[in-house]
């Protein structure tokens, strides 16, 4: 973990006066220097060649999978037909911070997402923080999705040969196992596709997206044949208690529409296509989410969703009385998830590439290869780490603390719209989100919202991940980051 090549941070005859502890959490980074140094690893640059298309196709790619194919057929008992509002509310939620989000990702075009624009805003400690968090939205949930994936090709293996991968190589110790194969195969997949280039695997995933989008219009077509209007007699059986908690438990769903803001440096026109990717992409995702859960519990009371896994699969299937069409959604659900896996793993390692170019995480994670442009190193540590961990280790809890990391994140960068509005209403900024502070005041107090309604035990398991978040940070980060040993006096406002 030690980074030898870190400049001193310590005082040496060059270093400008040092400021106290104090002072060091909260210095900021200038935009103009993230902005300058963006692209710029150790060995190499980033290469630009993502346009619009596919940085859209790459927030729909991480966001669109196991939430809709998976996690709805659990949020349908807790609120009934009137999931469908949970998914506005979660998807209002997203929308409010997504425009945070696109005007930071036009204002501050770099691959750190809101770690970055933590740390132009709200300093060091508090972008520590940021990217801590986003280590749960990203590198924890990948492991989680891997999971998911295993479960659905499971499921699919049954439907067409017959044939299941026994638990002992399909789940890990703890969860009645030995070693989850399939989620780490599918993580060492995506590692191919992304140590290839982000072009190679931006390809790959625009494929999957189709996939994935036509089999959930499929699903529509399909599942509008069994609608009984009386299925929605009962709208909201249990309250609005039940449409929140639902509406939480469905956020995860929505988690992965700012992964675009991770690609800021691969970008060809990052300031204009990054605020359209996010909010195209949010756009269409919502659209479907709300379509696709009218359908489904139109067409199956909603009682009945007590087998929570493969709840759209059984629809199709129950609806046409032919197995076939709930195979081919299984595989579609496979090839969708596959693209989660894939995306979101692209995320975390630009996120770590940024940190790290900061002298936050060590500089092997910001090390570009000149053959592919891309880091591959960091590709191939992140890679193994989230195979691993997803293959061995039984998630449980952790999981659930995807969703309160990612909101954290969100909250926080409705405060840095805000806050960067103040500090430098100069800048040009190709997105401005409408009535502010209004619209950032109203998506922070979402995200808390939604934090609230996530169980006792996801806080507590939070509170223990940002802990030793903290103690990496000051026994690492704290010591060796790059703006406290080489502040320029002009840049520490
Ligand atoms: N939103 C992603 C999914 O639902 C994490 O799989």
């Amino acid at each position: 973990m030690l980074d030898q090549g870190a400049p001193p941070h310590n005082g040496g005859p060059a270093a400008p006066q040092a400021p106290g502890p104090g002072a060091r959490l909260m210095r900021r980074k200038p935009v103009e220097r993230l902005v300058a140094e963006g692209g710029q690893g150790e060995g190499g640059s980033l290469r630009r060649s993502l346009g619009l298309w596919q940085l859209t196709m790459i927030s729909i790619g991480a966001t669109l999978g196991t939430g809709i194919f998976v996690v709805l057929g659990e949020a349908v008992p807790k609120a009934g037909p009137a999931v469908t509002l949970s998914f506005v509310i979660a998807g209002l939620t997203a929308l409010f911070s997504a425009l945070s989000y696109a005007e930071l990702a036009g204002t501050i075009p770099v691959s750190g997402s809101s770690y970055s624009y933590a740390y132009a805003t709200m300093g060091e400690l508090i972008a520590w923080v940021c990217g801590w968090c986003l280590m749960l939205e990203y590198g924890v949930s990948v492991a989680a999705v891997a999971v998911g994936w295993g479960e659905y090709l499971n499921e699919l293996l049954d439907g067409t040969i017959g044939v299941t991968i026994p638990a002992a190589l399909s789940a890990p110790p703890g969860d009645g196992g030995v070693f989850n194969l399939p989620a780490l195969v599918v993580v060492l997949l995506a590692m191919a596709f992304l140590m290839g280039g982000a072009r190679e695997s931006a390809r790959a995933n625009t494929v999957m997206v189709v996939v994935k989008i036509g089999a959930l219009v499929l699903f529509c077509a399909i599942g509008v044949q069994g609608f009984r209007s009386g299925n929605y007699e009962n709208f909201m059986p249990l309250g609005m208690a039940g449409v929140s908690a639902a509406g939480a438990t469905l956020f995860f769903s929505y988690i992965g529409f700012d992964a675009a803001s991770t690609a800021g440096e691969e970008a060809k026109n990052a300031q204009r296509d990054l605020p359209r990717a996010i909010l195209l992409s949010l756009a269409i995702i919502t659209a479907l989410y709300v379509l696709v859960a009218a359908v489904a519990v139109g067409a199956r009371p909603w009682r009945q969703f007590t087998d929570s896994e493969a709840a759209l699969a059984q629809i199709m299937s129950d609806v046409t009385g032919q197995t076939f069409w709930g195979t081919l959604l299984a595989f579609c659900a496979v090839i969708a998830i596959a693209s989660v896996v894939l995306t979101v793993l692209y995320g975390q390692t630009r996120i770590l590439f940024a940190m790290s170019r900061d002298g936050l995480v060590p500089k092997v994670f910001g090390r570009v290869s000149p053959k592919t442009g891309t880091p591959r190193a960091n590709t191939l540590i992140v890679s193994l780490f989230c195979g691993v961990l997803a293959a061995a280790v039984p998630l449980g809890r952790l999981a659930d603390a995807t969703s309160i990391g990612t909101l954290f994140a969100f909250a926080l960068v409705n405060v840095a719209v805000v806050v960067l509005r103040r500090s430098r209403p100069d800048m040009p900024r190709t997105f401005r989100v409408p009535l502010s502070p209004l619209l950032p005041a109203v998506g922070f107090a979402f995200c808390l919202w939604m934090m609230g309604s996530l169980s006792a035990v996801t806080w507590a398991v939070f509170g223990v991940w940002m802990a030793v978040g903290l103690v990496f940070y000051f026994l690492y980060g704290y010591r060796r980051s790059r703006l406290a040993a080489a502040p320029a006096p002009s840049e520490a406002k």
